[in-house]
């Protein structure tokens, strides 16, 4: 098992050619801006202060590469998208580069994909699912913010999600909390699991 404690930032990359180029695997996390990306992270590490968190949406613009110590694999922080105070010319790049990066990264062991548990997933969270499933990446889905909820909302929260971006009973899908460390193990678990599967592909 990775020491998330000892993950630390690495770099800020603005493009594919700018990503870490060594073989080690790496999880990334996907969601809308302000769903709780650099949270998790966070909360994962026990660090408050590795990722930056901020009440401005949008905050994070570049993809951020942390790593567990020399020679090891990574998490990486991706920007989130549906921010609408943003300018078209910069969404119209970000999305440029995310696609660069989820078509052409082999080092991809798995995404963390988080959405919003008090709200129905957004278009732009339906668009990102359905290209998971097709690229046959494992990935997790996360409900994040669920000290938010009240206990009789809990399952109702679940249902909403399975139902709104069509996932099947084997998807795994679980409720987060950064506030309240609510499904930190077994977000740990899976990461874990997602590294240790990855395989370098044959050249
Ligand atoms: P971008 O970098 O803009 O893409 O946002 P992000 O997805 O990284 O979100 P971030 O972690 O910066 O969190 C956004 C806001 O949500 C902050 O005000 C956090 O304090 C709050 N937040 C994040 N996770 C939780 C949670 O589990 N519970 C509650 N109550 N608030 C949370
Ligand atoms: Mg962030």
């Amino acid at each position: 098992m990775p020491r998330f404690q000892d993950l630390i930032f690495e770099k800020s990359a603005f493009s594919l050619k700018d990503c870490p180029p060594e073989d080690w695997p790496e999880v990334a996390f996907s969601g809308r801006s302000n769903v709780g990306k650099s949270s998790m992270l966070n909360r994962l590490s026990g660090r408050r202060k590795l990722a930056k968190v901020s009440q401005r949406p949008g905050k994070t613009q570049s993809l951020n590469f942390f790593r567990f110590g020399e020679d090891s694999s990574r998490l990486v922080d991706l920007p989130g998208y549906g921010y609408a105070k943003v300018p078209k010319g910069v969404v119209d790049s970000w999305r440029r580069f995310m696609t660069d990066y989820l078509e052409g990264r082999e080092q991809i062991a798995g995404i963390v994909q988080l959405v919003d548990c008090r709200h129905d997933p957004t278009a732009l969270d339906k668009q990102m699912v359905e290209w998971l499933k097709q690229s046959g990446l494992p990935f997790l889905l996360v409900l994040t913010k669920s000290d938010k909820l009240k206990r009789s909302q809990r399952q109702q929260a679940v249902a909403r999600a399975r139902k709104g971006l069509d996932l099947d009973g084997e998807q795994p899908l679980l409720l987060f909390s950064s506030e309240a460390g609510e499904g930190k193990g077994e977000v740990l678990g899976w990461i874990d699991r997602a590294l240790a599967g990855w395989e370098p592909e044959e050249t």
